[in-house]
């Protein structure tokens, strides 16, 4: 039978062994095929093997190796606006949290967002994944959080979904309505009690909710009341927790089964604990910490209490204007202490579990959607190694090559 594609004589596929979640030091395990070839059909891997598939169309994978194509499970695309203004005042010493307070921050780029047509945002955000893509980023969640409005907060919804529509890249998407208090609102729980309004409609784009869960944002009893609503409308939930402060969003999302606590910067000792024996995945965004100069999650400690941890570039405006995965690789291995394997299996497999497509996406694997990324690299420790040259070869996407 002629497949589609053929990549020959790879240096080596490396690849998780298991399907996300992985749990701690279980990250470590990721296999080197060595010398092998990949057969593609219909958009899925069908051969790994030491045999050459007949093919339509071949490539030349000798000085190669393949890995799953990066799947980045926590940006805040789509977003328009300008913040650079914002980075200026934190060199001069001002506070994330203090710009936020003063009105600029999230609220900033809302009113961008808000004044801003579908049709411009798209074709922003279009852009952006086109780099993603040829940095070998395959599947990409985005969320709302900018409208923080009916209006507005559909409105991204909306150009998500076209997003993954027209652009190659799987676009999933997360309604985070409860980002910041729009300025129409003095009172926080209206403002929520405004956003579960709006549940039904938000359930037609997508079927998860996120919250900013921190001190000056949303506390843990207005969280803990907004996504019990999210719980019961049947949403699964995420939570933006102990970014800038240790805020109890981490616990709560283990309380509440959420599926990933993400940031988790300021998490404290018992927090930790807690997301080790759960099955919340702990979502590490070290761009950020680079980003804003703050310090950066317990990633090691994490791992070696037996926690799932993806990782994540956290890409906008504001906190982490980085979506290049191999910094953000980079950064997880040499500040948050993971290894490079494990670093891997958080941006593949773990991150695939995040989005709840761990069934398909995230590993080298016959049966799994082929979204390839071929690096020009000996051997894996390279993938962090070389993070600032372009060692990009080629990215395949649903079997289709894209760059
Ligand atoms: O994950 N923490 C909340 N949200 C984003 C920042 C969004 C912004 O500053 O525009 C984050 O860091
Ligand atoms: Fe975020």
């Amino acid at each position: 039978m002629e497949l589609d594609l053929a990549i020959l004589n790879l240096n080596s596929i490396v690849t998780p062994v298991s399907s996300g979640p992985v749990r701690g030091r279980g990250m470590t395990r990721i296999e080197c095929i060595k010398e092998s070839n990949i057969g593609i059909m219909n958009g899925k891997i069908v051969y790994i093997g030491p045999e050459i598939p007949t093919a339509e169309k071949y490539i030349d994978g000798r000085g190669l190796i393949a890995i799953p194509g990066f799947i980045d499970c926590h940006t805040h695309i789509p977003f328009t606006g300008d913040r650079s203004r914002e980075f200026l005042m934190r060199l001069e010493g001002r506070s994330y949290m203090d710009i936020m307070k003063a009105g600029g921050g999230i609220r900033s780029t809302s009113e961008a967002v808000r004044r801003t047509p579908a049709t411009a945002l798209m074709a922003e955000s279009f852009r952006f994944l086109d780099s993603m893509l040829s940095l070998g980023v395959t599947t990409v969640e985005g969320k709302s959080g900018y409208g923080l409005e009916r209006e507005g907060e559909l409105k991204q919804l909306r150009v998500l979904e076209a997003l993954g529509e027209i652009h190659p890249i799987d676009v999933f998407s997360t309604f985070l309505g409860a980002h910041a208090l729009p300025e129409e609102y003095s009172s926080r729980d209206e403002y929520l009690s405004s956003m579960i309004e709006i549940f039904d409609e938000v359930r037609k784009l997508t079927d998860t909710i996120d919250i900013f869960c921190e001190d000056g944002v949303f506390n843990v009893d207005q969280s803990r009341r907004y996504m019990l609503a999210a719980i019961e409308s049947g949403f699964r939930i995420r939570i933006h927790a102990d970014e800038l402060s240790s805020s109890g969003g981490g616990l709560l999302a283990v309380e509440l089964g959420a599926v990933s606590a993400d940031h988790l910067i300021s998490a404290d000792d018992i927090t930790i604990q807690a997301l080790a024996k759960s099955d919340t995945i702990a979502t590490l965004l070290p761009g950020t910490s680079f980003f804003l100069n703050e310090s950066f999650a317990r990633g090691r400690e994490l791992i070696d209490r037996g926690a799932i941890v993806a990782i994540a570039s956290d890409f906008n405006p504001g906190s982490c204007n980085i979506y290049n995965p191999f910094i953000v690789m980079f950064l997880a291995v040499t500040r948050c202490g993971l290894k490079v394997e494990e670093a891997i299996t958080a941006y593949t497999a773990n991150a695939a579990a995040v989005l709840g497509v761990e069934d398909r996406k995230g590993l080298i694997r016959e049966g799994y959607d082929a979204d390839l990324v071929l690096l020009r690299a000996g051997d894996y420790p390279e993938v962090v190694y070389n993070f600032s040259r372009d060692i990009v070869s080629n990215v395949i996407k649903n079997g289709n090559i894209v760059a």
